[in-house]
C-alpha cells in the first residue's frame, strides 16, 4: 500500500521519532532533506522522498498520493515564507489535513518573533480551507542533549541565562506520540494543541536530574544575556538566530513557559515522560568522552 502520510523534517529530533511511531502502524513517507541522512529512519513501512523547502522543483513529487501532512520547518528566518510555498503545493496537491508542528505561545501578544513566525504560518493555514491542527509543544528536552549537550559531557556543567525561571519541559517521544495519535484518528480537526511536560523545572532542576542519572555532579552556571550572546556568537551562530533564541530565553526565565498541559496524556492515553526518566534514558549520549 501506498503511503497517504507525509512527514516533513523526518530526520530531526521529533520527525525521526514519529516516523517510528507512524511506521508501526501504517504506511508513510518519511520527507528527507539531506538524504545521506536517511538510513537512521529507514524501515520497513518507510518511504523515502526528496525534499528541501527551498527547491520548488522537489515539492510536487514529494506530496504525489499524499492526504495528511506533518508539516515542520527548520529554523531559518525564511521559516514562514517556506511552509507557505508548501502548503499551496499541498493545496494544489489534494492535502485534506494538515497537522503543524508549531510553538507554545505561538498566539501569545505580543510573543516573541519564533511564536509569531509560526502564528503567521497557522493563519495561512486557517485561511487555505485545508482541514488542519496545530501542535504547540514546549521546549524540548533534547535541547539539553543537542544543543546544550556539550559541556554537560566535558565540564558536568549547563551555560544557560535563565535565572530561577521554570519551564515545562516536553520529552520529544511525547510530541510524537501525541502527533501520529492527531495524524491517524478523528476528532482533532480545528484545535490548537498546547504540549507540555509534567512539571515545570528550573535549569537547576534539570542539573539535579542529570547529576542523579549520570552519578556525576552537573551544575548550573547562571549567565547574564550578554554572556549567553558571546557563547552563541563563539560557536558560529547568526545573529538572526541569536536575537530568536534571546527572546526565547527572556519568557523562560520569566516563568511564561511554565504552564502545565494535561493534552499528551487526553491525547496518547499516558502520562508524559518526566526529566528524571528522560535523564535516565539518555544518559548514555552525555558520557564523559574517554
Ligand atoms: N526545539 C524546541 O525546543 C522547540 C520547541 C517548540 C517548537 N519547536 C519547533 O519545532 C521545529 C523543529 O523541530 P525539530 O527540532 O524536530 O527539528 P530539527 O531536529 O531541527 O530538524 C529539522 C529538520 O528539517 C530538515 N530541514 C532543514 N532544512 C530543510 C529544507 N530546506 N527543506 C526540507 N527540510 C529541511 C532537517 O534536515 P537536514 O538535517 O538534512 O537539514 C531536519 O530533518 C521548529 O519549527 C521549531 O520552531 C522547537
Amino acid at each position: 500500500m501506498a503511503a497517504k502520510i507525509l512527514v516533513t523534517g523526518s530526520t530531526g529530533t521529533v520527525g525521526s521519532l514519529l516516523i517510528k511511531e507512524l511506521s508501526k502502524k501504517t504506511p508513510v513517507r518519511a520527507a528527507v532533506h539531506t538524504l545521506s541522512k536517511a538510513e537512521g529512519i529507514k524501515g520497513p513501512n518507510v518511504e523515502i522522498a526528496v525534499l528541501d523547502l527551498k527547491r520548488k522543483d522537489t515539492l510536487d513529487a514529494a506530496l504525489k498520493g499524499i492526504e495528511r501532512l506533518y508539516l515542520l520547518t527548520p529554523f531559518t528566518p525564511d521559516q514562514a515564507e517556506l511552509a507557505k510555498t508548501f502548503i499551496d503545493a499541498a493545496k494544489r496537491s489534494g492535502v485534506r489535513y494538515i497537522v503543524k508542528q508549531s510553538a507554545m505561545g505561538a498566539d501569545s501578544e505580543p510573543g516573541i518573533t519564533l511564536g509569531r513566525l509560526h502564528r503567521q504560518v497557522e493563519r495561512y493555514i486557517e485561511d487555505s480551507g485545508i482541514p488542519y491542527a496545530f501542535l504547540r509543544p514546549n521546549s524540548f528536552m533534547q535541547n539539553f542533549i543537542n544543543f546544550f549537550g556539550s559541556s554537560i559531557r566535558s565540564e558536568g556543567k549547563i551555560y544557560l541565562p535563565l535565572g530561577q525561571g521554570k519551564v515545562s519541559y516536553i520529552d520529544a517521544r511525547d510530541i510524537a506520540a501525541t502527533a501520529a495519535e492527531v495524524l491517524t484518528k478523528e476528532g482533532f480537526q480545528g484545535r490548537a494543541i498546547e504540549l507540555t511536560g509534567p512539571e515545570a523545572l528550573s535549569v537547576a532542576d534539570v542539573a539535579g536530574a542529570f547529576s542523579e542519572a549520570l552519578g556525576r555532579q552537573v551544575i548550573y552556571v547562571d549567565v547574564t544575556p550578554e554572556a549567553a550572546r558571546g557563547g552563541m556568537k563563539a560557536a558560529g551562530m547568526n545573529e538572526w538566530s541569536i536575537n530568536a533564541l534571546m527572546e526565547l530565553h527572556d519568557i523562560n526565565k520569566k516563568g511564561y513557559a511554565s504552564k502545565v498541559t494535561e493534552q499528551v496524556e487526553e491525547i496518547t492515553g499516558r502520562r508524559p515522560l518526566s526529566f528524571r526518566q528522560f535523564a535516565l534514558d539518555n544518559a548514555r549520549l552525555l558520557k564523559k568522552a574517554a
